[in-house]
Parts: C-alpha cells; sequence; structure tokens
C-alpha cells in the first residue's frame, strides 16, 4: 500500500493562497462599539487600566459615534456614568428621563440617525450605590423581582430616549419576557432585546469597574454563571428565546469559546460575543511591554470569535478594526 504524498502545506505558500481558502472573514459590519459616557465631564476621561478607550463626554461621544459609522461599524453599545452624587440604592439615574444614558442616547440618535444601530446596556451597576445588577432585599441579597420590575421601568425610558435595541446584562431570572412585555405595553414593539444569555462571573471585567465608576464591594456570583459550568448556558438559551431574546449573547469571550460554539450552534436567533474589558485590557498591556504584536493579536483573537460561531462581536477595538479592513 503506497501513500499520495499529501501535502496541506501547499494551501498556506503565498498570502493570496491564504486568503482564497480562509473559511471565516472578518467584516466591518460584524463589529458593535461598547462605549461609556460619563456625565458632568468636559472632555473625555481616558481608563487607565483600558488604554486608548476613554468615558466620553457627551460631545466626544457623538464624535465616536460618527467615526463609527464611517468606519462601517455596524453598532454602539451605551453605557452611561451618572455623577456619583446621583447614585442611590435602587438606582434612580436609570429611570430619570434625563439620566445620563438617556441623554447619551438622545445625543447619538440625533447624530447619526440610524446609521449606526444604538443600544444600551439594561442594567443597574452603573447607577446604584452598593453597584449590584439589582435592588437588594432586607438581607442585602440581591431582589430577582423587584429588580425585574426596575429594569421594565428602565427599558421603557431607554426606548422613549431612541435606543434601537437594549441589552439586559443582569443575570435575572425572567428579565427578557419582563422587559419584552414593558416594552410592548408602552408600545415599543419595534425596539429589540439583545439577551446576556450565557454571562459567567469573571475577574476579566476588572477595569470596565474603573470605566463605569463602581461601587461595588464583593462580586457577582450569585447571579452570575459559575466558571466550571456549561450546561446551564443552553439552559438560559432557551429561555431567553422562550421570553423573546431578538439575539443571544456570550459573555466573557476568549475563556468562553466553548460556550460560544455550543450557543451557536444551537441558536436560531444571532448570536453575539463580547470581547470584555480585562480581555482588551490584557493584549494592550503585553504589547505596551513589547511582548506581543499587537495588531496580530488584536486580528487573531476577533477571528477566534468567528470561528467559534458569532455573528457579531462587541469589541473596544471596533472603530480601529474595521478601519483597518477598509480595502
Ligand atoms: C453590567 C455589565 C458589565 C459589563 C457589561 N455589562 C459588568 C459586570 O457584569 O460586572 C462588562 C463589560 C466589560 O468588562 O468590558 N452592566
Amino acid at each position: 500500500m503506497t501513500f499520495p504524498d499529501v501535502r496541506p502545506r501547499r494551501l498556506r505558500t503565498t498570502p493570496a493562497m491564504r486568503r482564497m481558502v480562509a473559511e471565516h472573514r472578518l467584516h466591518p459590519a460584524d463589529l458593535i462599539l461598547p462605549a461609556f459616557v460619563r456625565e458632568g465631564v468636559t472632555g473625555p476621561v481616558p481608563v487607565a487600566s483600558m488604554p486608548g478607550v476613554v468615558q466620553h463626554s457627551r460631545d466626544s461621544l457623538r464624535k465616536a459615534a460618527v467615526e463609527a459609522a464611517s468606519a462601517g461599524v455596524s453598532g454602539i453599545m451605551l453605557f452611561g456614568v451618572p455623577e456619583d452624587a446621583k447614585k442611590d440604592a435602587i438606582g434612580s439615574p436609570g429611570t430619570d428621563p434625563d439620566g445620563i444614558l438617556q441623554v447619551a442616547l438622545r445625543d447619538v440618535r440625533a447624530e447619526v440617525g440610524d446609521a449606526l444601530v444604538v443600544m444600551s446596556d439594561l442594567c443597574l451597576d452603573e447607577v446604584t450605590d452598593h453597584g449590584h445588577c439589582g435592588v437588594l432585599d432586607d438581607r442585602g441579597r440581591v431582589d430577582n423581582d423587584a429588580t425585574l420590575e426596575r429594569y421594565a421601568e428602565m427599558a421603557v425610558v431607554q426606548a422613549e430616549a431612541g435606543a434601537h435595541v437594549l441589552g439586559p446584562s443582569g443575570m435575572m431570572d425572567g428579565q427578557i419576557g419582563h422587559v419584552r412585555r414593558a416594552l410592548d405595553a408602552a408600545g415599543h414593539q419595534d425596539v429589540a432585546l439583545l439577551a446576556y444569555t450565557a454571562k459567567y462571573a469573571s475577574a476579566f471585567y476588572g477595569p470596565f469597574r474603573e470605566a463605569v465608576n463602581s461601587s461595588l464591594k464583593g462580586d457577582r456570583k450569585a447571579y452570575q454563571q459559575d466558571a466550571p459550568n456549561a450546561r446551564e448556558a443552553l439552559r438560559e438559551l432557551e429561555l431567553d428565546l422562550a421570553e423573546g431574546a431578538d439575539m443571544v449573547m456570550v459573555k466573557p469571550g476568549l475563556p468562553y469559546l466553548d460556550i460560544l460554539r455550543a450557543v451557536a450552534d444551537a441558536s436560531p436567533v444571532p448570536v453575539a460575543a463580547y470581547q470584555i474589558s480585562g480581555e482588551y485590557a490584557m493584549v494592550e498591556a503585553a504589547a505596551e511591554r513589547g511582548w506581543l504584536d499587537r495588531d496580530r493579536a488584536i486580528e487573531e483573537t476577533l477571528t477566534a470569535f468567528k470561528r467559534a460561531g458569532a455573528n457579531l462581536i462587541l469589541t473596544y477595538w471596533a472603530t480601529e478594526f474595521a478601519r483597518r479592513l477598509a480595502p
């Protein structure tokens, strides 16, 4: 028995050959830019643990939205950072029509109209003085059902401020159904829900805490998923779909590519991956020291999400990378 002389390397010989046989390609339309906007600042404030990322002022956010749209990025996901003094136990800035997130939604819609899909984080951690993603009961635990009532009010206020898509990210049970009902009852049938379906309690959210001036002491392990568990991601997927999720998301990204693949295989709706703050910080920090080739590392991580089945990627490099893809 003789073997044919099989040589897979033939398809790796030249850049043109490798380009031709590439199974996955990144496109600017795959990308969504997460952006922070801070109340009361006159210019952008750098986030030290995320070099290159800022807490925007209202003006600089408008500019960033225009830049993202011109680079071909699909969407922008907004996070509001209220003045500390305005945070309270129930997260009042989240339901104030003049809260910073709502103001920013109106600003961005006025600036870009429908040229970008304008999304907002639907969660309480940015607006509560204790920093949890919900309201607390008398023993200091996050009260699931009382939190749902707050999310419902926030959803309507965000929709009224012009969000096309809301991203409920608090991992409360029943949040998608509850928010959907509230939106529909208020006449916002067209506002879509991007469910944070599989969201794990992760150390890699660290730099985000700085980006939103978080007041959290402790952790979110009683509501976000536990790293050793894969099956419950599929259970969360089933529930979010049954409750009316229009798109689903897996988060963090790189440490959870197996979860992304499982969700992508099972989901009948578009699947997003969120490359979170700590993933961004790791690459930037190593590159700063000259330990990694920054541009190649960015491309490789984004490619990994496509290969694992993501249709959409939230990344702080969205605008930069979209520009790099431009012909
Ligand atoms: C919750 C929320 C978080 C992130 C997005 N939405 C923080 C958390 O769950 O602790 C993290 C994003 C990132 O780390 O880049 N509002």
